[in-house]
């Protein structure tokens, strides 16, 4: 047999495939959206950031231009900035230069965005020590020794604890508080309630971006798990459902369809959705009762004059809390 150069394909990740597979099978359809985030999914979310109706991104990072004197005189020099997510964004830069940080710690479970985002980050605070960390966040995370004396400030933007079911959010700012240690300080981004006329077209807007975002999970299925799903046959949908507080998204079959996944057959009826996404969002008492479940105390919040997002900042805790 003669010698062939072939490229090796890519790994697929497993709990991609057990999520996915269960998702299929579970009724009411449900695939967890952590699962958007391929290449392609990270390009159509950045794309999405920047779209007239999506406000959360312009929002939070003015509001963060705004706060950072009153931030900078609240957190006080020398604290070790860590990011609960790889710190790609526009808005990091903004903190690290309003505050005189120690050091920088990106937190992230994908190695290659956190290494890229950390590089780049170096790039522009050369004289500033960054400690990238891969780990799963939604676990407490050990901080490296280097930054044992020094007093900590979580920085978790974009309002992604509204990706989470309360519960688990809960949860989360707990690992948190229980990770960044006494004495830490959060600063925290979380979207607001706010009309629907708002809020739907935020998440199904007029260029179509957000229905490619939401269908790409389809292609990323027949791409990784050899799926033979009919991606134009979904509509995309962003419902919101007001008992829970939360814009939806799904993707409704528009006739009857069959397709397989990884060699599993699979039928879904017209009008049937499968559910991809749930986006939280909280009113003002909300917000705190949330925060505090989770082991933080509010000390600042920010505003814009319209009331659509907030920037928070709070502080640990102690643990036991006095009655
Ligand atoms: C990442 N996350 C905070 C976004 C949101 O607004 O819930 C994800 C998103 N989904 C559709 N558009 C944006």
């Amino acid at each position: 047999m003669q010698d062939r150069e072939v490229a090796a394909p890519a790994a697929v990740d497993p709990r991609f495939r057990a999520d996915v597979l269960a998702g299929l099978a579970m009724r009411p359809r449900a695939i967890p959206a952590r699962w958007f985030y391929d290449r392609k999914g990270s390009e159509l979310f950045e794309a999405i950031t920047r779209l007239p109706e999506y406000y959360p991104t312009r929002t939070e990072t003015a509001l963060l231009h705004a706060a950072m004197p009153e931030v900078a005189r609240r957190t006080g020099p020398g604290r070790a900035v860590v990011e609960f997510g790889s710190g790609s964004s526009a808005k990091t830069p903004v903190l690290l230069s309003g505050i005189a940080p120690a050091a920088y710690v990106p937190i992230d479970i994908s190695g290659d965005f956190l290494r890229d985002a950390a590089a780049q980050l170096q790039k522009a605070f050369p004289a500033l020590p960054v400690h990238a960390v891969e780990a799963d966040f939604l676990n407490p995370v050990t901080l490296p020794d280097v930054l044992a004396d020094k007093p900590r400030l979580g920085f978790f933007p974009g309002s992604t604890i509204g990706n989470m079911e309360p519960y688990a959010a809960v949860d989360l700012l707990r690992a948190m508080r229980g990770s960044l240690g006494e004495g830490a300080q959060l600063l925290i981004g979380i979207d607001r309630v706010k009309p629907v006329d708002v809020l739907v077209p935020a998440y199904d807007d007029a260029q179509g971006v957000t229905a490619a975002f939401n269908r790409n999970l389809l292609e990323r299925i027949n791409r990784e798990l050899d799926g033979t799903i009919p991606v134009e046959a979904f509509a995309h949908r962003a419902v919101w459902n007001d008992a829970m507080s939360r814009i939806e998204m799904h993707l409704e079959a528009l006739s009857d369809l069959r397709f397989t996944v990884a060699g599993e057959a699979f039928e879904i009826g017209a009008g049937e959705t499968i559910h991809t996404e749930n986006s939280h969002k909280y009113g003002e008492r909300g917000t705190r009762v949330l925060l505090r479940g989770g082991g933080w105390t509010p000390i600042g919040e920010w505003r814009d004059p319209q009331g659509w997002f907030a920037l928070i900042l709070a502080e640990a805790q102690p643990f036991p809390a006095a009655p």
